[in-house]
């Protein structure tokens, strides 16, 4: 019996030795250990032994177990270590590949040209304001001293929605409501963008359009102080070389008002096509806040001053990127927005 177990030592471990798989190995393991195995078998058969030689047999044969255990553990590692180094080796990922492609969105050419406004004037510290777009006559109009049958209410040709209630015609309504909201406390100092409309509809007017509206009241603002940030203004969105132009005007709240064109940007003021050969492109219209304006927010015009402004972004977006059609900016057609 001895030289039996002797010979399943040996045999086991050649066998094992030479086992290339993991199945191989499993077969191995059922073969020697498994509960009809070699080794289980031989064990069966010590009922027939001497007391004197059962122990050691037994001993011998637990040795075996031991030994053939240990070594198809390690196989097993072994094993499994070489089958993932292969899987590896075989599995080689080509860095070369293109990517795989997502379409990425695009900013329309008006919201750059609105950024850019608000990071301009954001850096001069105005902060930016919002109101709503379905407006009171009383801020619309009213409150920026256009009472009911004041002729230049036909300026802006509405769209209303009750007798006192409409679609804002521009963003100067947001004036009074931050002047309103704000009384007495100094500076006001802000820029609103927002949409507006107005009963318009050609290759120059859409009904719906954007304006950036800017406000400064506080005690000693002056004409100056306008046209310094209109100049700083029109330097950083149409470049170092560029002046301003002032030309008297009239709005209903602002006395005295201003019309401000820029020196073309395209010829330099020389005349071209963009500039119609005039040499000054206009960009917006402002002026001095109306007194009458400030005292109905709650200003006391004896003691502050102001200045206001109003620009169309198409407007500045049309100049600014050499856009001819207007309607183009709506039609959301990627071909076109892509270009900027
Ligand atoms: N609200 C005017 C418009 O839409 C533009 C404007 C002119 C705004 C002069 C102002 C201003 O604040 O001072 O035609």
């Amino acid at each position: 019996m001895r030289s039996k177990l002797e010979e399943i030592r040996k045999n086991g471990r050649e066998e094992l030795e030479h086992a290339q798989s993991l199945e191989v190995l499993n077969d191995l393991r059922i073969k020697y250990l498994g509960k009809k195995g070699i080794l289980t078998q031989v064990l069966r058969g010590m009922g027939a032994l001497s007391p004197e030689e059962r122990p050691l047999i037994g001993q011998l044969a637990n040795q075996i177990k031991d030994e053939l255990e240990k070594l198809m553990t390690a196989k097993s590692e072994s094993l499994g270590r070489e089958a993932l180094r292969q899987k590896l080796a075989a599995e080689t990922i080509d860095v070369t590949l293109p990517g795989r492609f997502f379409p990425l969105g695009h900013k329309h050419p008006l919201t750059l040209v609105l950024d850019e406004i608000k990071s301009i004037f954001t850096g001069m510290g105005f902060t930016v304001a919002e109101g709503p777009e379905v407006e009171l006559d009383y801020y619309n109009f009213e409150a920026l001293n256009l009472p009911k049958d004041h002729p230049a209410r036909d300026m802006q040709d509405s769209f209303y929605i009750t007798e006192e209630m409409l679609l804002r015609t521009h963003t100067s309504p947001v004036q009074v409501r931050v002047m309103q909201g704000m009384t007495p406390e100094l500076p006001v100092k802000i820029i609103a963008p927002g949409k507006v409309y107005r009963r318009d509809d050609d290759a120059t007017h859409s009904p719906m359009f954007h304006q950036v509206e800017g406000l400064l009241v506080d005690k000693r603002v002056t004409f100056a102080d306008l046209k310094g940030t209109l100049l700083a203004f029109a330097r950083q969105m149409f470049g170092e070389d560029r002046q301003i132009r002032l030309r008297p005007s009239y709005f209903p709240f602002t006395e005295p008002s201003a019309e401000v064109d820029i020196s073309c940007f395209n010829c330099g003021g020389q005349g071209c096509k963009v500039c119609k050969n005039t040499g000054w492109l206009e960009i917006l219209g402002s002026g001095m806040v109306h007194p009458k304006v400030l005292e109905m927010s709650g200003y006391d015009p004896e003691q502050v001053s102001g200045f206001a402004f109003g620009m169309g972004v198409e407007r500045i977006a049309m100049l600014k990127y050499g856009i001819d059609d207007l309607r183009l900016l709506f039609d959301n057609d990627l071909r076109f927005i892509e270009q900027f």
